[in-house]
């Protein structure tokens, strides 16, 4: 179950009826739309396909966050079957891109994009749930590196320096576990939608995504020639966008993760597709300028967050003020890339706990090679699930609840309205009143 914030705003009470509204006729009607969406038949990932190209095409259409005039590089988090790239490379000749999505053998969807436009995309085929995207002193000889062109997941001082990283202006985050693959990334095992299984694999691939895309941020950002100059008019200086998707923005987790982007970017929006999937939960946030100044001031705890024993990753840290409440003034990038640093020492740090911390214990050999100076080796466990407190390294439920939800609420408005509206006409047009 979801841990909520509590809304109490008219839309949402009707949605949340409509949502519980839980008719034989809407869960055909919601496994028919998860089957088509996890397809595997050619017919239906190229209707797919088209249909991820219009919802990109609402998505720049409302924000207009690429310039034609200029070469722009994006990054494509769970890229295929590759309907937003193809949308990219087709609007905007000059893009050109790089995604990485789980390879076909391994359950995945294919990779669709049109061959005139392959030449500006590259794929590479990985699995989210397999990359090394914990601390630094872990190692587990079973996970592989990040591909370096994302930049590399090592903490500073060795994220910078010997290793050039890419530069990207749009990272896009959509990766979604598909349903019916079992743990090893490996066959299709059935319709096994609602299995413990299926969220906590979905769990690690939302965090790990996380990762790296504030990876591919700070690493976009450091190797700009003056990445703390406010001035310039490259869309570049200005900080990458982000476009990540999530759901239910009354989540305790999501409305965390909004206030992180909120905090981090020149400006946040969000978009629920009109298109596709109006009737689910699912919408995006599309944070642009990310890292190009702290919009109100933090109090971070010194140095790299602790990593307690699984369970406790979070570490305290003392929130910024909401961005609900106006700011006096900016803070210099600078200071923006130190926070993201913070979270992503803190989300490594939760990434080795939804990977290990669950109850079941591994021995230690079996699972890593190293125990040096950390508690948490002499305690690996199975995975686990996200639970709510685990992203209070960004900010408190408190502080959520008490200041951040009018913002939260604005940012959300658009979001409840289509779904409430698509739900209520999916229930019309099948003759439930
Ligand atoms: C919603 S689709 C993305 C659609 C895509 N944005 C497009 O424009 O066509 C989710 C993608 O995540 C990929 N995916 C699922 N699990 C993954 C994993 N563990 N690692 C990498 N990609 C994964 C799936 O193969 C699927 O292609």
């Amino acid at each position: 179950m979801h841990h909520s914030v509590p809304v109490h705003n008219k839309t949402v009470k009707q949605l949340t009826k409509l949502r519980n509204k839980k008719g034989a006729g809407f869960q055909a009607h919601r496994a028919f739309q998860q089957k088509k969406a996890d397809a595997q038949d050619p017919a239906d990932q190229e209707g797919w396909f088209r249909s991820m190209h219009t919802v990109f095409e609402e998505i720049d259409v409302t924000f207009r966050f690429l310039n034609p005039a200029t070469p722009q590089r994006f990054l494509d988090l769970g890229c295929c079957p590759g309907g937003f790239a193809s949308y990219i490379l087709s609007r905007y000749p000059k893009t050109s891109g790089v995604g990485i999505s789980l390879p076909i053998e391994h359950g995945g969807h294919a990779f669709l994009l049109e061959d005139y436009l392959r030449p500006r995309f590259e794929i590479i085929w990985g699995d989210f749930t397999k990359y090394q995207l914990g601390p630094m002193f872990m190692d587990d000889p079973t996970l592989e590196m990040l591909p370096a062109i994302v930049g590399q997941p090592l903490p500073l001082p060795f994220s910078l320096g010997s290793i050039a990283p890419e530069r990207f202006d749009v990272i896009i985050v959509d990766g979604h576990p598909l349903r019916g693959l079992d743990s090893n990334g490996g066959k299709r095992v059935g319709e096994t939608s609602q299995s413990a299984e299926f969220y906590t694999m979905g769990d690690q691939i939302f965090i790990s995504q996380l990762i790296t895309a504030l990876q591919a941020v700070l690493t976009s950002f450091s190797s700009l020639p003056n990445f703390s100059s406010t001035s310039s008019s490259s869309v570049n200086a200005q900080g990458p966008t982000v476009v990540m998707k999530l759901s239910k923005p009354e989540r305790l987790i999501t409305a965390q993760v909004m206030y992180m982007f909120d905090v981090l970017s020149a400006s946040v929006g969000t978009w629920k597709p009109i298109h596709m999937h109006a009737t689910r939960s699912t919408f995006y946030l599309i944070a642009m300028g990310v890292g190009r100044s702290l919009r109100y001031q933090p109090v971070f705890i010194a140095g790299p967050a602790p990593c307690g024993r699984p369970g406790s990753a979070s570490s305290p840290l003392t929130s910024p003020s909401p961005p609900s409440q106006p700011s006096p003034r900016e803070f210099p990038p600078i200071l923006a890339m130190q926070a993201i640093r913070h979270y992503l020492d803190s989300l490594r740090c939760l990434w080795f706990s939804l990977k290990y911390g669950g109850s079941s214990q591994t021995p230690r050999s079996e699972a890593s090679g190293s125990d040096i100076g950390s508690p948490v080796h002499s305690h690996l466990g199975s995975p686990r699930r996200l639970q709510p407190g685990d992203l209070n390294f960004i900010v408190s439920e408190d502080v959520i609840v008490n200041e951040y939800r009018p913002r939260l609420e604005q940012l959300s408005r658009h979001v409840w309205e289509v779904e409430k509206a698509s739900l209520s006409g999916w229930y019309k047009t099948e003759g439930f009143s």
